[in-house]
C-alpha cells in the first residue's frame, strides 16, 4: 500500500485576506464543503490503496490538522511538527525518514500538496497506478499537467523517453522559470507543469537527498531522531531542524536528480495559488464574474467578488478581485494576483 504524506505547512500569502497566518489557505474552504486540506485527505482515504496518511506541518497548525482530520473521521499515521518553516525539502526528508522507520525503506510514499483543487477521476487513479509501478522500480516520480499558459509559479518538466509502465524519463526539470523562459518552453513543446505531487520509495528519496542536499537530509534525520512525541504529534527537534537550509524539494532535489520520471496526466488540477486561479476555476456568470457571499454587482465584468461578512457592492469595474474577510478587505487587479504576497510582507513589516 501507498503511504500518503501531506505537506500542510505553507503560508499561502497570495490569497490574503482569506488566507491568514493563523489559518492559511489549505485550512479554509474555497469551493465545496471541505477545506482544501480535507479534500486532499479524502483523495487518499481509500483503504485498499492507501495506509493512513502522515501529515507534516508547522507546529502552529497542529490543532487545525488534528481537528479537520477528526471532522472527517480520518485516522492519521502521525502528525509531524516543524518548529520553524524551512520549506518543503526538509519536510519531505523528515517525512521519508519517519515512514522508513515505521514501514521500511521500500515503502512507497505519495507526497502531496495540501492546497490544490483536484478531481479524483479515472484519469487520476490511472496516473497513481502508473506512478506506483514506476516508483517501485526506484524512480522519483512526478505528475505532469498539460500547460495552458506561460505561468511562472510552477515547475516545468521536459518529457524524455517512455518507460515500461507508461511513465517517461525526465530530461530536465526547471523550477519557476522567468516569463521569457516559460514562453519559450511553451512554444517549443514537450514540457508539462509539475503538479506538486510526488511518488518514491522512502529509502530512495533519502539517499538522493543525502547526495544532492546532504545538509537538508542530515538536519531532518537528526531532528526526527531527537523528536519528542505526545498523542499523534511528533515534534521535530527545534535546534536540529533549524539547521536545515530553507529550500524547496524542487530546487534541492528535482532539478538535480537524473533519476526522475514523469507520468503525463490528464486529471483536472488547479494550484489555486492566487486570486486569478480562484476566478478561473470558479463558476463564472455570463458577465465573467465569480461571486460568493453577500454581493451585488452592477456593470462589472470578469471579476472575482467574495465576501465572508458584510454586503459587498461593486460597480463599473473590470478584471478586479474584491475580497472581504472578517477583518480586512483586498481590492486589486486580477492580473496583479501574483503580487498579493507583497502586501502581507509589508503588513508584517509595519506591525
Ligand atoms: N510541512 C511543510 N513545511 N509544508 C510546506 C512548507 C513547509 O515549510 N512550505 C510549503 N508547504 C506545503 C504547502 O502548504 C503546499 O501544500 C506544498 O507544500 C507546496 O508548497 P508551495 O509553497 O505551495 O509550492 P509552490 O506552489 O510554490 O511550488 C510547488 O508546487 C507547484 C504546483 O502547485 C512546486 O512543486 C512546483 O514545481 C509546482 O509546479
Ligand atoms: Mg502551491
Amino acid at each position: 500500500k501507498i503511504i500518503p504524506v501531506i505537506m500542510a505547512g505553507g503560508k499561502g500569502t497570495r490569497l490574503w485576506p482569506l488566507s491568514r497566518a493563523s489559518a492559511p489557505k489549505q485550512f479554509i474552504q474555497f469551493i465545496g464543503d471541505k477545506t482544501l486540506f480535507q479534500a486532499t485527505l479524502s483523495r487518499v482515504s481509500d483503504p485498499k490503496l492507501y495506509e493512513a496518511p502522515v501529515v507534516i506541518t508547522n507546529e502552529d497548525f497542529r490543532f487545525l490538522v488534528a481537528e479537520q482530520a477528526r471532522e472527517l473521521g480520518i485516522k492519521l499515521s502521525g502528525i509531524l511538527l516543524e518548529p520553524v518553516a524551512r520549506n518543503t525539502a526538509p519536510a519531505v526528508a523528515a517525512a521519508a525518514a519517519f515512514v522508513e522507520g515505521r514501514f521500511g525503506e521500500d515503502a512507497i510514499l505519495q507526497v502531496l500538496a495540501s492546497d490544490h483543487e483536484i478531481t479524483a477521476d479515472a484519469g487520476y487513479f490511472d496516473a497513481i497506478r502508473i506512478a506506483k509501478q514506476t516508483a517501485l522500480s526506484g524512480k522519483l516520480v512526478t505528475f505532469g499537467i498539460a500547460p495552458t499558459e506561460p505561468a511562472t509559479g510552477y515547475g516545468y518538466i521536459e518529457i524524455g523517453e517512455a518507460l515500461p509502465a507508461g511513465a517517461c524519463t525526465v530530461k530536465r526539470f526547471v523550477e519557476k522559470p522567468g516569463l521569457a523562459e516559460a514562453e519559450k518552453m511553451l512554444s517549443t513543446g514537450g514540457f508539462v507543469w509539475n503538479s506538486g505531487i510526488f511518488m518514491f520509495k522512502a529509502g530512495q528519496v533519502l539517499s538522493e537527498l543525502s547526495n544532492f542536499a546532504p545538509e537538508v537530509e542530515a538536519a531532518a534525520r537528526t531532528a526526527l531522531a531527537k523528536a519528542s512525541s505526545d498523542l499523534d504529534f511528533t515534534r521535530l527537534d527545534a535546534q536540529e531542524f533549524a539547521a536545515s537550509p530553507d529550500i524547496s524539494v524542487d530546487y534541492a532535489l528535482m532539478e538535480k536528480t537524473s533519476n526522475a520520471a514523469v507520468v503525463p496526466s490528464s486529471f483536472t488540477w488547479s494550484d489555486l495559488g492566487s486570486w486569478d486561479a480562484v476566478w478561473k476555476l470558479g463558476a463564472r456568470d455570463e458577465a465573467g464574474n465569480v461571486a460568493s457571499g453577500k454581493t451585488t454587482l452592477i456593470n462589472t465584468r470578469n471579476s472575482l467578488v467574495m465576501s465572508r461578512t458584510s454586503h459587498l457592492a461593486v460597480q463599473g469595474l473590470d478584471g478586479v478581485a474584491v475580497i472581504a474577510s472578517e477583518d480586512a478587505v483586498y481590492v486589486g487587479r486580477l492580473e496583479d494576483s501574483q503580487d498579493v504576497g507583497k502586501i502581507v510582507k509589508q503588513l508584517a513589516a509595519t506591525k
